[in-house]
């Protein structure tokens, strides 16, 4: 009888010891087939000139699934692909960018500075950035700077729309920035588009819980810069219920990390790196 007994339990034993096994399996398997999304940031900046059509082409050749831009407005309130508040960095001009109309700024180099090769790339507007790219992979679109433009959430709100891109599942967009006030100013304009919070201070907790709170009332993603980034903050994050995006990434090393710890998208000047 006693010897029936522990057969029992040792069968037992043994279809729970093959039940975790396989579950654990397969947890291994679809954590390491787990491709994080793929963003072009400002397109393919460590080969082409940042946030140019070149620069656009290239991420999509290098297959990435979203197209990072930061976006700003000129003096005569039309959107333009930038990442500066002046041009001096990134074209062959000087000035601040809202001191430009659209025709002035559009007269400048935005490409020599990287290369001799791309001379003649324009500082795109935001029109003929989605003319061209909308439809071709998911945008992720930068205010930069918000507050030095007065309007710039309803006059994004309204281009979206008007070119019915809002609620797209195969190309969706997702609109993010460091300013909290814009971004809540958006979300109440349009709340169907996903919001993105970019985080770079290094909090003693990584980003405390009462910020993660206040985000979600706006936010569906948190993107930290690479720095303050560590499995502890990733997991935070997801189970806040947010996803997440990390930038910039600039080498392979950091982007095998990243995949490791499991987040969502990598955003990276080489979006072949991974
Ligand atoms: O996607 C986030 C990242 O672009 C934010 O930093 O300075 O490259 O615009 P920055
Ligand atoms: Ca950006």
């Amino acid at each position: 009888m006693e010897q029936k007994k522990l057969k029992k339990y040792v069968t037992i034993l043994m279809i729970i010891f093959v039940a975790a096994y396989r579950l654990l399996k397969k947890q291994i398997k679809a954590q390491s087939h787990f491709k994080p999304l793929k963003i072009g940031h400002r397109g393919a900046a460590g080969y082409c000139p940042e946030n140019t059509f070149a620069s656009f082409h290239k991420a999509l050749e290098l297959g990435a699934d979203y197209l990072e831009i930061d976006i700003q407005m000129t003096k005569d309130e039309e959107l333009v692909v930038i990442h500066d508040a002046t041009v001096n960095r990134t074209s062959n001009g000087k000035g601040k960018v809202k001191d430009f109309t659209l025709s002035e700024i559009q007269t400048l180099d935005a490409g020599s500075w990287f290369k001799p090769e791309f001379a003649g790339e324009k500082i795109p507007s935001f029109n003929e950035f989605l003319d061209e790219f909308a439809g071709k992979a998911g945008l992720l679109i930068e205010l930069k700077k918000p507050s030095l433009y007065p309007g710039i959430e309803a006059k994004l709100a309204n281009e979206l729309i008007k070119r019915g891109l809002v609620g797209a599942n195969k190309h969706p967009i997702i609109v993010q920035s460091f300013d909290r006030t814009s971004l809540k100013h958006f979300h109440n304009l349009l709340p169907s588009v996903p919001i993105g919070v970019l985080v770079k201070n290094r909090a003693v907790n990584g980003i405390p819980n009462k910020d993660l709170q206040f985000f979600s009332e706006f936010a569906t993603y948190i993107n930290p810069k690479i720095a303050i980034v560590n499995k502890r903050l990733i997991n935070r994050i997801h189970q806040h219920g947010f996803k997440v995006f990390i930038w910039t990434v600039k080498k392979k090393s950091e982007a095998n990390m990243l995949q490791r710890i499991g987040v969502d998208g990598i955003v990276s000047d080489y979006p072949d790196f991974f």
